[in-house]
């Protein structure tokens, strides 16, 4: 069974991005029907983490229990990870012990350097680059909440804010998938050119189209999805005044940028959310809000991509072998109990 990791969405075709998405709603369906089946009974997931998480972090391990297998949460600092022993050492003494391996990493070389020396799948949970399990996520919860008689091309996205790791994972799938992606920011805080080009090539290929503008107000007037996300993160503290100034009001996801956009336009947050910076709670909670139905979506979408990912790789033994070597093994232990 050959080896895939699932890194960035652009090493995958839309074919098999759409493949993945469909293995995450027959799931949900059969979950949300209390059967979700136990397709990874007795694999183990290692969840490593170089940053907090909740969605991240409480999605992987719930999908992988209802699937039923069992996660490890090694949090920041638990496990030699570069330090003490090189990553090509960790990579290969974890992939004899775990079926899969989930890493949220401050530096997206850490994913790419673990993956390369890793014998078992590997799944970016966001680096400083992308952010790819959360966008598979966001188009699966588009396609729940389209509006009426558009299909998955007809959509417009439209990402107000920083070019942020979200926005580069988000423009690379939308893209492909030949959606119509604009990002509307004040210049500085643009999508950076290496991106624009990818996105580019995407569209050539898919017929979606991507647009940069620093005009708001036009950019939302035919959205689908307006998706904001954070103006700053860790490590940016010094920046914030700069980064206030440049994005506040003119891009703050508010009432009265939402009452630009069609009625039918739902907003989207990846979370967490700086409530009242990037986006007001009036937008949040309002009925066009959808960041909760996303935030669920990311534990179904966990279990679609471990079992597309992990499933054709688990040992299938016939029950003839497993009773084979129960008795084996139980014959030897009786013959020491006398
Ligand atoms: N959206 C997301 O990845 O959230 P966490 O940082 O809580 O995992």
């Amino acid at each position: 069974m050959s080896l895939k990791h699932f890194i960035e969405t652009q090493d995958f075709t839309k074919a098999e991005l759409l493949d993945i998405i469909q293995t995450v709603q027959l799931i949900k369906a059969a979950d949300k029907q209390g059967c979700t089946p136990k397709l990874l009974q007795d694999a183990s997931l290692a969840m490593i983490f170089e940053e907090p998480s909740t969605r991240t972090r409480v999605s992987f391990e719930v999908a992988m229990t209802e699937l039923g297998g069992h996660a490890l949460y090694l949090k920041p600092g638990e496990i030699h990870l570069g330090v003490r022993e090189s990553l090509a050492d960790t990579a290969q003494v974890l992939s004899r012990m775990v079926d899969v391996v989930m890493i949220r990493a401050l530096k997206h070389e850490t994913v790419t350097g673990f993956a390369e020396y890793a014998k078992v799948p590997v799944i970016n949970g966001l680096t400083d680059f992308n952010h790819p399990t959360q966008v598979v996520c966001d188009v699966l919860t588009m396609m729940e909440h389209m509006p009426e008689g558009k299909k998955l091309e007809d959509l417009n996205v439209t990402f107000v804010g920083d070019a942020t790791n979200v926005l580069s994972s988000l423009m690379f799938i939308c893209t492909r998938m030949g959606m119509h992606f604009t990002h509307a920011a004040p210049k500085k805080y643009q999508a950076k050119p290496e991106w624009v080009r990818i996105a580019e090539e995407n569209c050539k290929v898919s017929g979606g189209s991507f647009r940069m503008t620093e005009d708001p107000v036009g950019a939302v007037r035919d959205a689908d999805f307006i998706y904001t996300d954070l103006w700053w993160w860790v490590g940016q503290e010094a920046e914030i005044p700069e980064r206030e100034k440049a994005f506040m009001p003119r891009y703050q996801v508010n009432m009265d940028l939402l009452k630009k956009a069609p009625a039918t336009c739902k907003v989207m947050h990846c979370l967490p959310a700086s409530r009242g910076v990037e986006a007001t709670d009036e937008v949040l909670d309002s009925p066009q809000s959808i960041i909760y139905d996303q935030s669920e979506n990311r534990l179904h979408t966990e279990k679609g991509l471990l079992v597309w990912f992990v499933y054709p790789r688990l040992k299938r033994p016939s029950e003839e072998l497993k009773a084979f070597h129960k008795g084996k093994i139980e014959a030897f232990l009786e013959k020491k109990l006398g």
